[in-house]
C-alpha cells in the first residue's frame, strides 16, 4: 500500500514536470531586445568570409557586390512592408539607384495604413540622397598611410565637452607601441544657434572634426555612417581597423590596440566586433525611440554590433561602401550596418569587453574590470577619471 502511494507520488510528480515544461515551451518567446541582448562568449570563433581586394574596375566591382548581395534575399522576408518591397526590389536591379539628393523627393507609403511618424516620413523624404557636402574635412588625416586604428566618433556639434574628454582621455592620438591611433569625429549640422564660428576654432585646434551639411538627428545616423563610409573609402583606406562608436562611450584604446594587434590575417580580413545582439525585433512600442511600424519593417533584425561602439577591419571599407548601394537605407544605424555586413557575409563576433547596452556598475574590485574594452554612458568627468585610473589597474591586476 505504502510502495503504491510512493509511485502514484511520483506519477503525479512527473505528470507535473512534464506539464511545466510543456507551459514553458508554449509561453517562451525567443525574443532579444536589445536591452538584454546576448553576447556569444566564443571569440573569433564565427565562419569567416575571405574577400578578395577590391579591383579598380569599379563596373566588375559591382556585379561582384551584386552578386554578393543576392544573399541578403533569403533573409528578407516577402511582405507588403515598406522596407522589405523596397528591398526586393532593389536586388532585382542590375545596378543599384544612384542615390542622389535630385531623386530624393517621392515620399512612398504603404497603401491604407496609418501614417508614419513624423520623424520616420521625413527619414524616408530623404533617405535616396547621400551626396551632401562636407563642410569640414580632414583630407590629411591619414596621410601618411601608417593608421592602425581609426577611432570614428560620432558625435552632435553642440558636443563640445564629450569631445574634449574624448581627445584628452582614450580617444588622443598616441602610438601604442608602434601602433598609432587617429581620430576623427563625425558631425552634422544643427539649424540653430550658429555655431560654425566655434567649430572651426575647436578644429583649428584639434584638426580632427568632420562635418556634413545635413541635419544632426537620430533618423541621419545611418546617413552619417554612409558619408563616413565615403569619407574613409576616399581618405583613409589605408587603415587597419576602424572603431565606430559614440562620444558617451568610455574605451581601453590600449587594449584595444593590443587585441587587434594579436589577430592573424584571416581574422584581420572580415572583422566586425563588439556587442552582438542577436534575433532582435523591431520595437513596436509606439512611444519607444525605436519604434518601426509593421507596414515598414517585418522580420528579425540581421545580428548586429550595438551602435555605441564596434571595430571593424579597414580592409571591408570600400566593400561596405558599395554594398550599402544595394541595401534600401533603414533608420536605426547600427542594425542598418548590420544588414551591410550580411550583405557581404561577414558575421559580427562578440567580444564580452564590450559593453554598449548594460552599464556595468562601479566596482569596489578593480580587477574585476580588467576584460572591459568599452562601456556606455560615460559623462565627460567620468571619462577623465576612468582614464586617470586606467594604467593604476593595469598595474594592480
Ligand atoms: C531619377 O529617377 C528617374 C525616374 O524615377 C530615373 O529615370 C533617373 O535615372 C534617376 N536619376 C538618377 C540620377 O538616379
Ligand atoms: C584658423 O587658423 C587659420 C590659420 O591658421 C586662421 O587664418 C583662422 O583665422 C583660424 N580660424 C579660427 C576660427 O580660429
Ligand atoms: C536629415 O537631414 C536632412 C538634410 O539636412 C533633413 O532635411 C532631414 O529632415 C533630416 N532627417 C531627419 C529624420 O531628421
Ligand atoms: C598603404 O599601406 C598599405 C600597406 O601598409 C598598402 O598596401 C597600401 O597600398 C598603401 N596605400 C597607399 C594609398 O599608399
Amino acid at each position: 500500500m505504502v510502495r503504491y502511494r510512493k509511485f502514484s507520488i511520483t506519477l503525479i510528480a512527473l505528470f507535473m514536470l512534464v506539464a511545466l515544461k510543456i507551459y514553458i515551451d508554449l509561453t517562451f518567446t525567443p525574443t532579444h531586445l536589445p536591452e538584454a541582448p546576448s553576447v556569444s562568449p566564443e571569440l573569433y570563433q564565427n565562419p569567416v568570409v575571405q574577400l578578395e581586394p577590391l579591383k579598380g574596375n569599379e563596373e566588375l566591382s559591382l556585379a561582384t557586390l551584386y552578386n554578393l548581395a543576392q544573399k541578403l534575399r533569403k533573409s528578407v522576408i516577402r511582405s507588403e512592408a515598406f522596407w522589405n518591397t523596397e528591398q526586393l526590389q532593389l536586388l532585382d536591379l542590375k545596378r543599384p539607384m544612384a542615390w542622389t539628393c535630385s531623386n530624393s523627393t517621392s515620399l512612398l507609403q504603404v497603401k491604407g495604413t496609418d501614417p508614419y511618424p513624423e520623424l520616420l516620413q521625413s527619414f524616408l523624404a530623404h533617405s535616396r540622397c547621400r551626396n551632401h557636402k562636407m563642410i569640414i574635412n580632414q583630407p590629411k588625416k591619414c596621410a601618411r598611410n601608417n593608421t592602425f586604428l581609426l577611432l570614428a566618433i560620432k558625435s552632435s556639434p553642440q558636443n563640445f565637452a564629450q569631445r574634449q574628454a574624448v581627445r584628452d582621455s582614450w580617444g588622443g592620438e598616441k602610438n601604442y607601441g608602434g601602433k598609432n591611433v587617429k581620430l576623427v569625429f563625425l558631425l552634422g549640422t544643427i539649424p540653430l544657434p550658429n555655431l560654425s564660428p566655434l567649430l572651426a576654432y575647436e578644429n583649428n585646434h584639434s584638426h580632427d572634426l568632420l562635418q556634413w551639411d545635413f541635419v544632426d538627428t537620430f533618423f541621419n545616423l545611418t546617413l552619417k555612417d554612409q558619408l563616413f563610409l565615403g569619407w574613409a573609402n576616399k581618405h583613409c583606406a589605408g587603415a587597419k581597423y576602424i572603431l565606430k562608436g559614440d562620444d558617451d562611450v568610455f574605451a581601453r584604446t590600449p587594449n584595444i590596440v593590443q587585441i587587434l594587434s594579436l589577430l592573424d590575417n584571416r581574422r584581420h580580413n572580415s572583422l566586425y566586433m563588439g556587442h552582438v545582439v542577436k534575433s532582435a525585433r523591431p520595437y513596436r512600442d509606439t512611444n519607444s525611440k525605436y519604434y518601426i511600424p509593421p507596414s515598414f519593417y517585418v522580420g528579425f533584425y540581421p545580428p548586429y554590433a550595438g551602435g555605441g561602439g564596434y571595430v571593424f577591419s579597414g580592409r571591408l571599407t570600400p566593400w561596405l561602401y558599395l554594398v550599402s548601394r544595394f541595401v534600401v537605407p533603414f533608420p536605426i544605424d547600427d542594425v542598418y550596418t548590420g544588414m551591410c555586413f550580411m550583405a557581404l557575409g561577414v558575421h559580427p563576433v562578440g567580444h564580452p569587453g564590450f559593453k554598449t547596452f548594460n552599464t556595468p556598475k562601479e566596482e569596489k574590485n578593480s580587477c574585476s574590470e580588467k576584460q572591459l574594452l568599452l562601456v556606455h554612458r560615460k559623462s565627460p568627468q567620468e571619462m577623465l577619471k576612468m582614464w586617470g585610473q586606467h594604467y593604476e589597474k593595469m598595474q594592480q591586476c
